[in-house]
């Protein structure tokens, strides 16, 4: 059985919601926010991003895991300094989404690296930054293309962990 208790689930009209005819995000009128910004524009809630946040945490909390942010989805800076303050990790598919989650304050030690086509400079990069996990997910990956044994990671071990198990991918 499961021991977390069923909640409901959020609703975007928690966080996103009409008063009279004025949409508002949280307690701002989105027309403020075109006025203030020009149209078009994003519009994020963080009090929706904590709210989910804290639930899925507290509903694995007995197992105290490492949770990791993936940066595909959003990699906007506010966004992810967000969850990083929250104590997120981050999950990497590219040098250039490692950089933003080093530059938004997720420490390198909560910081995984997943991907199929991993380059040597992006590994470099990985291993450089002493993050906590590269995800090797295909054959060239493998120890050698990064110059050096992933699991050497100057100071502090990075963990390889092999992922061919359920696709070959080469
Ligand atoms: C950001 C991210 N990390 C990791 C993975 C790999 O997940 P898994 O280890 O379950 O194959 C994916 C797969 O789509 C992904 O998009």
């Amino acid at each position: 059985m499961c021991p977390t208790p069923f909640r409901a689930p959020i609703r975007v009209s928690d966080f996103f919601s009409y008063r009279g005819d004025e949409l508002h995000a949280e307690e701002v009128a989105v027309s403020r926010i075109a006025t203030a910004v020009g149209t078009p524009f994003y519009i994020y809630s963080a009090a929706a991003f904590t709210d989910q946040y804290r639930r899925f945490a507290e509903a694995f909390s007995r197992e105290r895991p490492l949770i990791c942010y993936a940066v595909k989805a959003n990699s906007n800076l506010a966004v992810l300094r967000l969850f990083a303050g929250l104590g997120a990790g981050a999950d990497v598919v590219s040098q250039g989404e490692l950089r933003r989650a080093l530059a938004a304050g997720v420490p390198s030690h909560r910081i995984l690296f997943s991907g199929i086509g991993k380059t040597r400079a992006e590994l470099e990069a990985a291993l450089d930054a002493q993050i906590h996990q590269i995800n090797v997910e295909s054959v060239p990956e493998g120890p050698g293309r990064a110059g050096r044994d992933p699991g050497q990671s100057g100071r502090r071990r990075a963990h390889p962990r092999q992922n061919f198990d359920r696709h070959e991918r080469e």
